[in-house]
């Protein structure tokens, strides 16, 4: 039996340092916390890490989810909605298959069904606001939702910022191929205010790596029902890689 192809383990070392957020924010204490005291030990590479099948929904998601109604015959969620388009690519633009995309996201006033968000915001009963899709043979996935809001950051105490509000923005956790393409990252919007004044996507040294966490606003995926049209690629691994942010 042939071998599978072995990509090459030097092409899976994640993009430069300053195309990352920064491990340690200012005003952000939780990232204090978490945050390595010590320089990291690098380590090489292997082929398990590009191979190794992190195989965690079987039968794999559809590759389209719709959050904006919590069954087929609900009624729509409050709020604008959107549909986002999504292309996974890997280093070398190539689709990523059967890729595992999850979905969290606050509603559109920006609250989370979540014990962990305390704010006074109402939540929707029309909208939960998690969810789960497959990327199609071209590496491709839509989300229907609700545009979610912006919400306050709770303060912490100690070296917390008072004033930090989260543009909108929507979580995503992949599941890619291999261990090395796993990715957790957030997609803002453009053209938002606060984009220009978040901890965490401002905690991204390069511009243009900040700007790959951004949509694009696509007029031809807009559709008659009232959902306005985004588009977003993201890239597992290499120098065009998407941001890594946990938030
Ligand atoms: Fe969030």
């Amino acid at each position: 039996m042939p071998r599978p192809s072995s990509p090459d383990p030097a092409r899976l070392a994640p993009g430069p340092e300053r195309a990352q957020p920064a491990r340690a924010i200012a005003g952000y204490p939780r990232s204090l916390r978490r945050a390595p005291r010590l320089p990291l030990i690098a380590r090489a590479w292997s082929r398990a890490d590009a191979v190794a099948l992190a195989r965690v929904a079987e039968p794999p998601a559809p590759p389209f989810l719709d959050l904006s109604r919590v069954r087929p015959t609900a009624p729509r969620a409050m709020g604008q909605l959107m549909e986002l388009r999504g292309l996974v690519v890997d280093e070398e633009g190539r689709p990523i298959r059967r890729a595992l995309v999850e979905v969290w996201q606050a509603n559109a006033a920006g609250k989370y069904v979540h014990h962990n968000d305390p704010s006074p915001v109402p939540v929707d009963p029309n909208f939960i606001g998690v969810g789960r899709v497959s990327t199609d043979a071209e590496g491709r996935f839509s989300i229907r939702t609700i545009k979610p809001g912006a919400y306050a950051v709770p303060y912490e105490t100690e070296g917390g910022a008072t004033d930090w509000w989260r543009p909108p923005h929507i979580h995503l956790s992949l599941f890619g191929p291999g261990f090395a393409s796993r990715l957790v990252t957030q997609i803002y919007f453009p053209g938002e205010p606060l984009n220009r004044l978040d901890l965490l996507l401002n905690s991204i040294p390069d511009e243009a790596a900040r700007e790959r966490l951004i949509a694009r606003f696509d007029p031809a995926s807009s559709t008659p029902d009232g959902a306005l049209g985004f588009g977003h690629e993201l890239v597992l691994r290499g120098r065009r890689q998407t941001p890594f942010e946990e938030g």
